[in-house]
């Protein structure tokens, strides 16, 4: 039984008060009523909440990013998508669905390698960029991003996964590609408020991109697509940004906390640093499926085997970082298998 789940990795401190208090007050008419097909005015707050000047006709809600990642390949993947790997896997599996070549690229050093990326992108549709990267945890220079951009054929669609970055330790404002939206045609940035403000069961993502590509998005999408109570808490939440805040501070110090106390209370298991809210463990000793399977069976704590990532051998997992007690958890399985 999963008593501390370390393997999905959403805001540590879950939905707001604010969030939850709006669905809860509003349940009856939520749970009665259509939602707005075109989430109207979820899409005002994102608006707002962007700043930049983008426009909510520059904006598409879906049911988490996921949905919007398989919305994308079958909008614009037709022959060929470049993956940068170890990534998120359901890029591939979307691309995957839509029938193209996909051609997988190795990060070098855990970094985008750009040149190789900008000279395998000849013919492509799409090429996904994942930033920061699961699993890897780290955040790309957005330069090497820009530089891709610059160098691929303008018909070649990029889509940038944002999702973890207001989770990063980087000012989001300072480092996102929506501030060169405006003069990329075929830049697509993608964001998870499931995972940003802890909404995992309600689910809504958003992709930020020029009004004429929404528009081919938008014939490919199922009416109703995000439900009610998904867009109440979606504004309830941009207007309680105290609690991304305290989120962030969290993650900050409890990432510390965790890889110092790996690092002094065990010996065969190494922390990687991380700019967010998870990070990966080696393994001296053990493969990821066995130590999931042993902290799982003797303290209810799970966390994510990495086998299942392209390029991840089968010596590292996966994990969240979450409130200090359940950190603890955390720490204690391992020093108690620690061998
Ligand atoms: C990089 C990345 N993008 C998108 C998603 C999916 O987010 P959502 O839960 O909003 O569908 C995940 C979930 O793990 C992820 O790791």
């Amino acid at each position: 039984m999963v008593k501390v789940d370390f393997s999905s990795n959403v805001n540590p401190l879950g939905i707001s008060t604010l969030a939850l208090e709006t669905i809860q007050k509003n349940a009856f008419s939520l749970s009665t009523i259509y939602p707005d097909t075109e989430c109207k005015a979820l899409r005002k707050s994102l608006s707002d909440y962007l700043k930049d000047e983008i426009d909510d006709e520059w904006i598409c809600v879906g049911n988490g990013a996921t949905e919007l990642i398989h919305r994308f390949a079958q909008t614009f993947i037709r022959n060929k998508a470049l993956i940068p790997f170890p990534t998120f896997c359901e890029y591939e599996l979307a691309s995957e669905r839509t029938g193209a070549n996909i051609v997988f690229i190795p990060l070098s050093d855990l970094a985008l390698d750009p040149d190789t990326i900008i000279e395998k992108a000849k013919n492509s549709d799409a090429i996904f960029l994942c930033n920061p990267n699961n699993p890897t945890g780290l955040m790309c220079n957005t330069k090497l991003i820009e530089k891709i951009i610059e160098s691929v054929d303008n018909s070649t669609k990029i889509l940038v996964d944002e999702s973890y970055i207001e989770l990063s330790d980087y000012s989001p404002r300072m480092h996102t590609m929506t501030s060169r939206i405006k003069e990329f045609d075929n830049l697509i940035v993608l964001r998870s408020m499931t995972k940003s403000f802890g909404l995992a069961g309600l689910r809504i993502g958003y992709i930020i991109c020029n009004p004429n590509l929404i528009k081919r998005l938008s014939s490919n999408q199922i009416s109703w697509n995000v439900n009610g109570f998904a867009q109440a808490a979606g504004i309830a939440s941009l207007q309680n940004l105290n609690h991304l805040e305290q989120s962030r501070v969290l993650i900050r110090k409890e990432r510390s906390f965790m890889q110092e106390a790996i690092k002094k209370r065990t010996n065969t298991f190494i922390p990687h640093t991380s700019d967010v809210n998870y990070f990966l463990i080696y393994l001296e000793n053990k493969r990821s499926t066995e130590l999931r399977d042993l902290i799982l069976a003797r303290n209810g704590v799970l966390v994510r085997d990495c086998s299942t990532f392209m390029g991840m051998g089968v010596k590292y997992v996966r994990v969240a970082v979450k409130t200090h007690l359940e950190n603890l958890c955390l720490i204690d399985a391992l020093e108690s298998v620690d061998n």
